[in-house]
């Protein structure tokens, strides 16, 4: 196989995988599939995609097919995923994994069951920051890292108001499955993915429910439901001893949005935006401040996927760490839910 041909299901965060692959010398859109028929086909014309499709079923049976990008709202992850693999492709699906983790097992048994690759679009991980800081922890730098606080908040940013992802049903959660994965997944990365033993954490709804904290994403449907969460606190025990705290929102009275998080090692510490770094230098603190080239993360990220695939490479956001971050985001909503901390596994 000289180029990964790919179909792409969902033109929301899809097309950012659509202008990804376009770029890559070695990967092919074939094929675009939203409900959206018209904007879809002016998408398709725009990048001169040859097949558009509004029933991805259909999109499946295309045999030329090598790949599919899932890029739906979270409850059709699962059973497009499922779908796909047993269509014989490869998969990869956006962020959450799933709603919850009975789902993910399914999509397990379907990635043991077919040997295709899964990977799930957790983009953090490529970027600048992302892949140099698991590079700098591998090389051991931090020392032991037995502490980390991770933040992704927003002031004003709830998505698609009313719509499916302020819909418990549709979407799992709020903020904490949107974007607190982003950024745990990330943490977890770096510190090699210590199993997670028990998580104490809350969650409020202050502004969604009265449909206040709305920002640009997602498509909105004035009047809909808001049964989600709308901003987190949550203790995260990992069987190393280590911990970490995440707070999240979508909407808050704090600052500027902040995607951002410290670790803390025994040799040396971190803290970013903006990257700097903390240890001692002849016994004096002392910090540095690394200058990383700017980097297309969602490239990185289909880079990878198409290098696992011709390479026949296991991709490292792989279903095994996607049960394990979705099994910490069911965690986090059931202790919320039962006011104490719940012990995992
Ligand atoms: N990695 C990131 O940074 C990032 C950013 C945004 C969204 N996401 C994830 O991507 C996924 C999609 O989010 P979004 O923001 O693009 O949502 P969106 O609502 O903007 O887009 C979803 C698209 O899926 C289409 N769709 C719905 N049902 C369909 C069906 N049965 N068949 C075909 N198409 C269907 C919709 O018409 C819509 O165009 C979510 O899981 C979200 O968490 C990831």
């Amino acid at each position: 196989m000289e180029k990964v041909r790919v179909g792409i299901i969902g033109i929301g965060i899809g097309r950012v995988h659509l202008a990804a692959y376009k770029k890559h010398p070695k990967a092919e859109v074939l094929a675009l599939c939203d409900l959206r028929e018209e904007e879809t086909r002016e998408l398709a014309e725009e990048y001169g995609v040859p097949y558009v499709f509004t029933d991805y079923e259909k999109m499946l049976e295309i045999e030329e097919l090598d790949a599919v990008s899932v890029c739906t709202p979270n409850y059709l992850h699962m059973p497009m995923t499922v779908a796909a693999l047993e269509a014989g492709k490869h998969v990869l699906c956006e962020k959450p994994p799933a709603r919850n983790v009975r789902e993910v097992e399914k999509m397990m048994e379907a990635v043991k069951r077919t040997g295709k690759k899964y990977m799930t679009a957790l983009v953090q991980r490529f970027s600048a920051e992302g892949s140099y800081l698991r590079r700098m922890a591998e090389d051991g730098f931090f020392g032991e890292i037995y502490s980390a606080v991770a933040l992704w908040r927003r002031r004003k940013g709830i998505p698609g108001m009313g719509g499916w992802f302020t819909q418990k049903s549709k979407a799992g959660g709020g903020p904490v499955i949107d974007i607190g994965v982003h950024i745990l997944d990330l943490l977890l990365y770096i510190m090699g993915y210590p199993k997670a033993v028990s998580v104490s954490a809350e969650t409020y709804a202050k502004f969604g429910p009265f449909g206040e904290g709305a920002g640009e994403w997602g498509i909105a449907e004035p009047g809909g439901k808001f049964d989600v969460e709308d901003f987190a606190n949550a203790l995260i025990r990992l069987e190393n001893g280590a911990t970490i705290l995440l707070q999240t929102s979508w909407a808050s009275h704090v600052p500027e949005e902040k995607l951002g998080a410290s670790i803390q090692g025994t040799k040396a510490g971190v803290e970013w935006p903006p990257l700097r770094l903390f240890t001692d230098i002849n016994r004096r603190p002392a910090d540095i401040v690394p200058y990383l080239p700017p980097t297309d993360a969602f490239y990185a990220e289909i880079s990878h996927f198409i290098e696992c695939i011709l390479e026949d490479k296991e991709p490292i956001p792989n279903i095994e760490q996607a049960i394990a971050i979705q099994t910490i985001l069911d965690a986090i909503y059931k202790s919320a839910e039962k006011h104490k901390e719940v012990k995992i596994g």
